[in-house]
């Protein structure tokens, strides 16, 4: 019986003082015991949530990219993952379409990513996911296949026992359409069985979250598919209330 986690990717926003009121909102609500529960803030915050009583009730710290160098060194504006696991992180997201896009992020740069998220002791948290044109060209499975792809060739999926998926179609992210409960559990099976295909037992205990418009309202449905084991929550995960809704909904 795989656990259901929701993670909250808190993206570029907050200040210090918006944080310390999100914390604080965030400590206010009831959570399931049953439910692995992660935050993902901006790399300048991770030190003060480490700090916040949150985290001694368990939930997971992570960051949202690290570098592919692993080792410490002269390189201007990265964070090693050992540096996170220093500030007390524990999971890393990697491959997210933002930075596939916005930062021209390769498949091989983000495999790279994920192999020093590993060798640091972090969990990835490896994001697939089509775009629109991609989608309507009937190439959502090939597309997040090719990325699975370009990690599992490199890495074996023996390494799959120790990471985590992210399901997050481009056109349901931030946009407000979420993809139906049976379109996404349609690429969640594909991924499951691919990976099954290779190893039975680690394509059947790997999580796969799906990510993209996930809000309170929307979250029962998109958990109560058989491969969809919890949320990549953006928007939906800086507001304390609908965040805790979606735990709820994950625990149910
Ligand atoms: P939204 O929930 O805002 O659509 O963002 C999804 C996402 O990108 C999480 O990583």
């Amino acid at each position: 019986m795989r656990q259901k986690l929701v993670a909250g990717n808190w993206k570029m926003f907050g200040c210090r003082a918006s944080v310390e009121q999100l914390l604080l909102d965030l400590a206010a609500q009831e959570y399931p015991a049953n439910v692995g529960i992660a935050v993902f803030p901006n790399f300048l915050h991770l030190q003060q949530v480490s700090q916040n009583l949150l985290l001694q009730k368990k939930w997971n710290l992570g960051a949202q990219d690290c570098a592919t160098e692993l080792e410490l060194g002269a390189f201007t504006g990265e964070v090693s993952a050992k540096q996170l696991a220093d500030v007390n992180c524990s999971m890393v997201l990697v491959g997210h379409s933002e930075r596939r896009i916005l930062q021209f992020e390769s498949d091989q740069v983000i495999c790279r990513k994920f192999i020093a998220a590993q060798s640091a002791g972090l969990i990835p948290i490896l994001c697939l996911g089509e775009s629109l044109a991609e989608r309507e060209a009937g190439k959502a499975e090939e597309t997040v296949l090719t990325q699975l792809n370009a990690v599992l060739q490199e890495v074996g999926v023996g390494a799959f026992k120790h990471a985590i998926i992210a399901y997050e179609p481009v056109w349901a992210i931030g946009t407000g359409l979420t993809a139906t409960p049976e379109q996404a559990q349609e690429i969640h099976g594909i991924i499951r069985g691919y990976l099954k295909q290779h190893d039975e037992l680690i394509g059947q205990s790997v999580q796969i979250l799906y990510g993209g418009s996930v809000k309170a309202a929307n979250a029962a449905e998109l958990f109560a598919m058989a491969d969809i084991d919890g949320g990549l929550v953006g928007g939906a995960s800086l507001n304390a209330e609908e965040f805790s809704a979606i735990c709820r909904a994950a625990g149910n």
